[in-house]
C-alpha cells in the first residue's frame, strides 16, 4: 500500500466518523464542503494524481471514486436520520382542519317508534300499559276466551305448539284474561307485545306485534269502542283519514267489528297492498262477551266492556307508506336508515 492509498483510506474512515457525529445539517454541509467540495480533501487528492504513471493513477483514481460514492451516501443517510429525529421530536403531526370523524348513531326501529306512538296515544286517553308471557298456556290464548278446543275459531289463527297444553300466543287477547283474573273493574289497559302465527306473506309475517286494549265498566257501550277507536286512528293518521267498521266475529267479543282504515298507499284506488280494495284492515274489535267475563269471575249483567287488538306492522306500513311488511324483518341498514 502506498503512501497515497493510506491518505484515502484515512480520508474516508475520518470523513465518516465526523458525518455520523454531526447534529445538524449546517454541521453536514460543512463536511460535504470540506471533503467533496472543489476545495476539498478528496478532489485535492485526485488532483495530485496528475503527476504519477498512468497505471496507479487509474487504480488510485478509482479508489478515490469509491470513498466519494460511500461518503456521498453517507452525508444523505445522516441528514434524512437527523430530519426524522427533528419530525419525532416535534410529537404527531396535528391537523386542526381535518373534518372530525363521524360516530355512527344507532335509532329505534320502525316498529318501536310505531309501538311507543301507539300506547303514547292510549297513554293520554287513560290507558295503562301491562304486559305478559309470549310461551303461553292453551287455557288463555283459547278456553279462557270463549275457544273450547274444538271450536272451529281456533283455524282461524294457526297456531305454533309447544304441546297439547303450551303454544306461542297467536294474539295479545290472553291478556284480558291476565288482567281481569288479577284486577276488579273499571279496568283500562292496553297490553303490547309479539305474537306469532304459521302465515306468511305481502301483509302477514310468522312474528308480528299487536296491542291489545281491554276497558270494562259499567254502562260501557258500542258508542265508546267506536268514539276511542276513532280518536285513536285520527290521532295517528290524521283528522281526514277514512275510518270504516266492519262487522265481524271473534269468539271472545259480541258484537264484533274489524276496522278499516283507507289505503294510504294508493289513497283508496286499489293496489296489491290493499288486494283493491281501497282499505287496509288494521284492528279487530268488539264489545267483551258474557262467556268471557264469566270465566274472570265477573258478572256480566253488571259489567261490560270493549276490547281490540291492532297489528303495529300493519299501523306502521299506512304510516310510512310501505308495500310489504317483510322488509321490517330484513334489517337491511338502508330501508332502516330512512325513519
Ligand atoms: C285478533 O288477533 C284478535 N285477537 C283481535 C281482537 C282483540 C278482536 C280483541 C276483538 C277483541 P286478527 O287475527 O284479525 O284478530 O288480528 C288483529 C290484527 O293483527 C289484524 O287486524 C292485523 O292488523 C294484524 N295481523 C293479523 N295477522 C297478521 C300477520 N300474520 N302479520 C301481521 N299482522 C297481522
Amino acid at each position: 500500500m502506498t503512501f497515497k492509498d493510506r491518505e484515502i483510506q484515512e480520508l474516508q474512515e475520518v470523513g465518516l466518523k465526523e458525518i455520523r457525529a454531526a447534529a445538524n445539517p449546517e454541521v453536514l454541509e460543512g463536511l460535504r464542503v470540506k471533503y467533496l467540495g472543489r476545495k476539498g480533501a478528496l478532489t485535492q487528492i485526485l488532483r495530485s494524481l496528475g503527476q504519477m504513471d498512468p497505471q496507479a493513477r487509474r487504480r488510485l483514481g478509482q479508489e478515490a471514486n469509491t470513498v466519494k460514492q460511500t461518503l456521498e451516501e453517507a452525508l444523505a443517510q445522516a441528514l434524512a436520520a437527523i430530519k426524522e429525529a427533528a419530525r419525532r421530536a416535534a410529537g404527531p403531526v396535528l391537523d386542526v382542519t381535518l373534518p372530525g370523524r363521524r360516530h355512527p348513531r344507532g335509532r329505534l326501529h320502525p316498529l318501536t317508534q310505531v309501538n311507543r306512538e301507539v300506547c303514547d296515544i292510549f297513554l293520554h286517553l287513560g290507558f295503562e300499559t301491562v304486559e305478559g308471557p309470549e310461551v303461553e298456556l292453551d287455557y288463555y290464548n283459547f278456553e279462557a276466551l270463549n275457544i273450547p278446543a274444538d271450536h272451529p275459531a281456533r283455524d282461524m289463527q294457526d297456531t305454533f305448539y309447544f304441546n297439547d297444553r303450551v303454544l306461542l300466543r297467536t294474539h295479545t287477547s290472553p291478556m284480558q284474561i291476565r288482567v281481569m283474573e288479577k284486577r276488579q273493574p273499571p279496568v283500562r289497559v292496553i297490553a303490547p307485545g309479539r305474537v306469532y302465527r304459521r302465515d306468511s306473506d305481502l301483509t302477514h309475517t310468522p312474528m308480528f306485534h299487536q296491542v291489545e286494549g281491554l276497558l270494562v265498566d259499567k254502562g260501557v257501550t258500542f258508542a265508546d269502542l267506536k268514539g276511542v277507536l276513532t280518536a285513536f286512528l285520527h290521532e295517528m293518521f290524521g283528522p281526514e283519514v277514512g275510518v270504516r267498521f266492519r262487522p265481524s266475529y271473534f269468539p271472545f267479543t259480541e258484537p264484533s267489528a274489524e276496522v278499516d282504515i283507507e289505503c294510504v298507499i294508493c289513497r283508496g284506488e286499489g293496489c296489491r297492498v290493499c288486494k283493491v280494495t281501497g282499505w287496509l284492515e288494521v284492528l279487530g274489535s268488539g264489545m267483551v262477551h258474557p262467556a268471557v267475563f264469566e270465566a274472570v269471575g265477573y258478572d256480566p249483567e253488571v259489567y261490560n266492556g270493549f276490547a281490540f287488538g291492532l297489528g303495529i306492522e300493519r299501523i306502521a306500513m299506512l304510516k310510512y307508506g310501505i308495500d310489504d311488511i317483510r322488509l321490517f324483518f330484513e334489517n337491511d341498514l338502508r330501508f332502516l336508515r330512512q325513519f
